[in-house]
């Protein structure tokens, strides 16, 4: 699969299985975020990847708590990438997070693993005081959450969404 046919082949998908996502995979997969251009290659993003069983189980816990949500905001997937920045260190944060959520997503799809960018819920989940407490354990109190990737084998697959293509105009 070449880039463009990878970036043609990703979509969304809302429903994991269980099968465990290998680790070099993900691993891969983090080397394409940090390849992502930042600002004035300020490089100030950091990652947190979520893959063991129980440290999963403990996340979600307190993410559907603190959130009120009766269903996991990452469908069940079997790993999830955080994205955060130094906010003083970086000059533009939000697009160095977009640029790298992006590379993991085509990565993702490259490697055969379902994936779909989770924003709102890991942005409300980390400032709150259970957020807060997990950003202290992982070493990231001066650090902001951006983004999210939920990532995983897809339990069931899903349909390219069409995309509009009368949207530009070549002068
Ligand atoms: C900035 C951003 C935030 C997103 N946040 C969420 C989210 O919180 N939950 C979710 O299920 N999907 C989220 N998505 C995925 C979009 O819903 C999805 O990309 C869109 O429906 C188009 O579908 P596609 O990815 O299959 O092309 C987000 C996408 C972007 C770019």
């Amino acid at each position: 699969m070449n880039v463009i046919e990878c970036i043609e082949k990703r979509h969304s998908t809302r429903s994991f299985s269980e099968r465990k996502v290998e680790k070099e995979k993900l691993e891969q997969i983090v080397h394409c975020a940090i390849q992502a251009p930042t600002g004035k290659n300020t490089q100030a993003l950091r990652f947190v990847v979520l893959q063991e069983e129980k440290e999963m189980q403990t996340f979600i816990k307190y993410c559907k708590y603190v959130l009120k949500r009766e269903e996991s905001p990452y469908y069940g997937a079997n790993a999830i990438i955080f994205v955060f920045a130094d906010m003083e260190k970086a000059i533009t944060p939000l697009q160095d997070a977009a640029a790298a959520t992006q590379n993991m997503l085509l990565a993702a799809t490259e490697l055969d693993l379902a994936s779909c960018w989770i924003h709102t819920a890991s942005i409300q989940y980390f400032k709150t005081l259970q957020g807060k407490e997990h950003k202290r354990i992982w070493g990231l109190e001066n650090f902001t959450c951006l983004e999210s990737c939920a990532i995983g084998y897809a339990a069931e697959d899903f349909l390219r969404k069409e995309k509009q293509e009368n949207i530009v105009r070549f002068l």
